[in-house]
This record gives structure tokens, sequence and C-alpha cells, in this order.
């Protein structure tokens, strides 16, 4: 697994801070009962004094040292008893004064016999998304809503072969040496959808993916160019070289540059050379790649990532016919 180390930061403090609440929270609930229940605050106070009593126990030599411990205990657990009766009587659960973790699993450590607990893997999933960018795409686009019955005839033959192929990738991807993925095809066709479900899946399995429209990209991009000196800003960039999937969606609709491009064809060939993997889709056709970036990150395209052409009828038509 290699989530985001900023995600997995940030996941670490929203859990020490969960720690901490239900603490303070068991804090509250005692200093209420000790207050409002008659005799509560003598036994709670009874509770406390006893730990010090084993210190003593112990430091009293060692004659009959374990008779004295078995006393304090036998005391504490008659106290504890005694506490929890008290408690049921007055209309409160018997373990209202515990501190009450959202995991009972792992106690909201996050991780339980040094392995990360399945409530953390979930949190960092949902993280993901939110890092990936695609937390509001996620929910309508994914390989289970994703449905073979737009396409007719020749079209669904082809469009069963990429999603199955797609779904294998996105299920058997692990990091470095995966491949990578061109979605080529006209509008409306899936491709935006199928990129979603791929990253989707990937993030699932736990791996850091970042979803960016080729807008973005090259905005981020020129943004860095034209950074002054002395600008402690995030670098925006750090993301494209760092993912272990990067999803480009849309490619050819930026308003690129010879300034970018050439950013642009240093990050595809840093992210090929190190076996890293990207998806990219595209209206474009090969001559019209040719056309828009140059010959380097045509062929880099055409020759690193596997193609899928989608086709059918625009479903964006289809669904709004059957409105
Ligand atoms: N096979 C499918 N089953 C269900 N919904 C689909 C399917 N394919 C696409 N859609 C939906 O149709 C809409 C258009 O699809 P999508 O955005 O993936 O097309 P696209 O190929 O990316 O088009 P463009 O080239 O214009 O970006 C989206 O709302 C998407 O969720
Ligand atoms: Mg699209
Ligand atoms: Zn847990």
């Amino acid at each position: 697994m290699a989530f985001n180390r900023e995600d997995y930061v940030s996941v670490k403090k929203e859990y020490e801070a969960k720690r901490a609440a239900a603490r303070e929270r068991a804090e509250l609930r005692l200093k209420k009962v000790r207050a409002s229940i008659p005799g509560m605050d003598g036994l709670c106070a009874e509770i406390d004094a006893l730990g010090p009593k084993m210190y003593e126990a112990a430091l009293q030599g060692r004659e009959g040292r374990e008779e004295r411990f078995a006393e304090v205990r036998r005391r504490t657990e008659y106290c504890v008893k005694e506490r929890e009766k008290l408690l049921v009587e007055n209309g409160y659960h018997a373990d209202y004064l515990d501190v009450h973790f959202e995991c009972p699993v792992c106690r909201d450590e996050g991780n339980v016999d040094g392995a990360m607990c399945e409530c953390m893997r979930k949190r960092l999933v949902i993280k993901g998304y939110e890092s990936a960018g695609i937390s509001g795409l996620c929910g309508k686009m994914s390989f289970d809503n994703f449905d073979l019955s737009y396409y007719k005839g020749e079209d669904r033959r082809n469009m069963e072969v990429i999603l199955r192929r797609v779904r294998e990738y996105a299920d058997n991807f692990n990091g470095r040496g995966s491949g990578s993925l061109l979605f080529l095809g006209g509008t409306g066709l899936g491709k935006t959808h199928l990129s979603v479900a791929v990253a989707k899946a990937v993030i699932e399995r736990g791996y850091y993916v970042y979803y960016c429209t080729a807008e973005k990209l090259f905005s981020d991009f020129r943004y860095e160019r034209f950074r002054r000196n002395g600008d402690d800003s995030p670098i925006r960039t750090d993301k494209y070289t760092e993912c272990d999937l990067l999803v480009i969606d849309d490619l050819g609709t930026e308003s690129s540059g010879k300034d970018v491009t050439a950013f642009f064809y240093s990050l595809l060939n840093a992210r090929v050379n190190t076996g890293m993997s990207t998806v990219i889709s595209t209206n474009l056709s090969h001559k019209e790649m040719l056309a828009v970036y140059d010959e380097r990150i045509a062929s880099r395209l055409f020759g690193e990532f596997f193609p899928y052409l989608f086709t059918g009828r625009d479903i964006r038509m289809q669904k709004l016919q059957e409105e």
C-alpha cells in the first residue's frame, strides 16, 4: 500500500483528535454523575485512591505483598461493581463512564497488532477520493454502473472487451509497471466514466491516485513556470510526478502552448521511464495529436500507452432522449 503521504498524516491527526475528544467526553460524563448521583463522588474518590494503594502495597516489602495486592484488587473490583450498580439504578448504562471510541476494534488508534485497522483503511480511501479530485464524480461513475446496453452490435462487442480489460487493469494494479492506458474516441462514449472508475478502484486498492482534466494540468504547469522566487505556497505540480496513477481527462481541450507542452513531454517521459502509470482520455485522433503536440509526445502516447478506441452513439444524447 502506498496511500498518499499527506492524506496519511492528516488522517493520523484526525485519529489523535478523535481519541482526545472521546476521552474528554468520558471526563464530562464522569463529572456529571459525580455531581448528580448521591454516593457517586465518594465511590469515585475511593477508586481514584486505590491506584496509589497498589504502589504502597509494593513498597511495604516482599512479605505479604501478594496478599496486599489481592486485597487492593478485590476492593477495586468491588468499588467498580458498586459504581456500575449505582449507574444502572439511576438510569444509565453500566458502561456509561467508559471511554467510547468510534472504532472498538482499534480504540481509534488506526492500527491493531501493528497492522492498519479496517476503519482507517476506509477513511484513507474516502480521503483518497477527495485528494484525487473525484469525490464528486465517483458516486456517478464506476464500473458497476457502466451500462453496456447503450452500445449496439459491433460497438457493444468492442465495449464489452474494453470494460473487461480496463476492469482487469484496475483490479490488478500494483504500482510501478502496471502500464498506461489511452482512451480514444468521440464525445459521450464513456471515456471519463471509465477513467473515474479506474481511479476509484485503484484508490480502493490503497494507491495514491490523482485525477485532473488536461486544462487543470496545463494551468498548474503554467503557474509553476511563472512562479516567483520566494513564493512558498505548495508546489502544484508535485502530485503529477509523485502519484502512483495519474488520470488525465480530455487531453486536447486545454489551451496549450509551446511553453507547457515541453513540461508535458517531460512529465510523460519521466512517468514512462520510471514505470509509473498514467491513464489519458482524448477526443483527438493520432493525426490531430501530431498537429496539436509534437512528434515526441504523440509517439510516447501511441508507443507506450495501451490504446482503447471507444465506439458507439453519444450516451449523453441517449440519456437525454430517455428523459
Ligand atoms: N456505459 C455507460 N453506462 C452508463 N452511463 C454512461 C456510460 N458511458 C457514459 N455514461 C454517462 O454518460 C455521460 C457521458 O459520458 P463520459 O463523460 O464518460 O463521455 P466521454 O467519452 O468522456 O465524452 P467527452 O469526450 O465529451 O469527454 C456521463 O454522465 C457518463 O456517466
Ligand atoms: Mg470526458
Ligand atoms: Zn479501527
